[in-house]
């Protein structure tokens, strides 16, 4: 437990929180940084390692361990804590948002700064109707973009799969155009130093365009890598999938071209053309084209997915918009039924 109002929570402790906890802990004069651990037995795994997390580069790199985290655990402590966090990096999957920050919302207030390093979109709206609901004592938000590939090897050790990968931070600004606010920087500029992370900042006109280009990418590469069972790559030596991606993008080209929030950006931030999304989902796939992707991942191993946060949140705002997403609909029935066979889960938000 801490009081150091400077604490640097993390929530999350898969892959990219273990990466960005040690990431921090491992800068020149580094921040106080605190894990919210969810699991008794995780719990226990972190303390029986002395509170050590571990990064190679690569399978065979060598290991760089970290030391010196602060641990909480809601419940566990006999009075619970009631200290502000002023700085969170959220590392959860984008379904699992707000049940992991339920047990902290008295803990956020107006001063507190979360910084979501999630794929997909929605999370902030889903945050505001169910946790913060009075607009006068929210947090700012702030979202980070991974293009580091990361995995665990066990719970203390995370492999980062090459040392080119790079990240890129903004604050969230409002959907009707105005600027985001400018909070203070010490979580930012902790993520900025990090050697590691890699990271560069993105004003928000910036973020929005590189998030929603990101979302299109994971719109075609992951449910049907899913549903395929293939790598990122396989997707380029099959002719058949180019049709549903033509079907797919021109859909997503349309919602992304009409979102009232793309109205205020700048001219160069709003081209979101069929052409342009094609390029990107060419690149993503090159470029990651020995992966396997998470979506891919979740079905094979029985866990959730980020549908309804990737071509789901393309459905919702396209139906806001009058504009029917028949293929991103399918794609998504299709990803919910694999799901259910693979694990029982038949919940919408899975
Ligand atoms: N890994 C990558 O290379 C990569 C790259 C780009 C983007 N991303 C995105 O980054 C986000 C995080 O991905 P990840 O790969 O780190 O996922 P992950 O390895 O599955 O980590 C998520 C962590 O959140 C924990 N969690 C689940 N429910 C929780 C709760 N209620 N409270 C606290 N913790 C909870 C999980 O614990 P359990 O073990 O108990 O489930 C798990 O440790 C995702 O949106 C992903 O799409 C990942």
């Amino acid at each position: 437990m801490t009081n150091n109002p400077s604490t640097i929570y993390v929530l999350g402790l898969g892959s990219i929180g273990s990466f960005i906890a040690h990431s921090l802990c491992s800068l020149v004069k580094p921040p106080s940084v605190t894990l919210l651990v969810h699991r008794q037995d995780l719990y226990q795994e972190l303390a029986a390692k002395n509170w050590r997390l571990g990064l190679r580069v690569g399978e065979r790199g060598s290991l760089e361990e970290t030391s010196g985290f602060n641990a909480e655990m809601p419940g566990q402590q006999s009075s619970p804590c009631v200290d502000q966090i002023r700085y969170l990096v959220v590392a959860v999957k984008a379904s699992a948002t707000v049940t992991a920050l339920e047990p902290f919302k008295n803990r956020i207030g107006r001063e507190t700064i979360i910084c979501l390093f999630q794929n997909g979109l929605g999370q902030v709206e889903d945050m505001n109707e169910q946790l913060f609901v009075d607009p006068s004592t929210r947090p700012t938000y702030m979202f980070g973009i991974m293009r580091h590939g990361v995995y665990l090897k066990s719970s203390t050790e995370a492999i980062l799969s090459s040392p080119n990968g790079c990240a890129e931070v903004g604050v969230v600004g409002s959907s009707h155009g105005s600027p985001a606010p400018s909070p203070d920087r010490f979580l930012i500029d902790a993520l900025l130093r990090s050697p590691n992370l890699r990271c560069t900042e993105l004003k928000w006109a910036d973020l929005l365009r590189v998030q929603l280009l990101k979302l299109a990418a994971n719109c075609v590469v992951n449910p049907l890598t899913a549903l395929l069972d293939i790598r990122n790559g396989d997707l380029l030596d099959n002719p058949h999938l180019q049709p549903i991606q033509c079907c797919l993008l021109k859909e997503i080209s349309n919602v992304f071209e009409n979102l009232p929030e793309i109205q205020h950006l700048p001219r160069d931030c709003t081209n979101f053309s069929v052409m342009s999304l094609e390029a990107v989902v060419q690149d993503t796939v090159e470029k990651t084209a020995q992966n396997s992707s998470s979506m891919r991942e979740d079905i094979r191993k029985g866990r959730p997915t980020e549908i309804m946060f990737i071509n789901g949140w393309v459905i919702r705002r396209g139906k806001d918009l009058g504009i029917d997403c028949i293929a991103n609909i399918c794609l998504t029935q299709m990803i919910l039924a694999k799901s259910q066979e693979q694990t029982g889960i038949s919940r919408s938000d899975s």
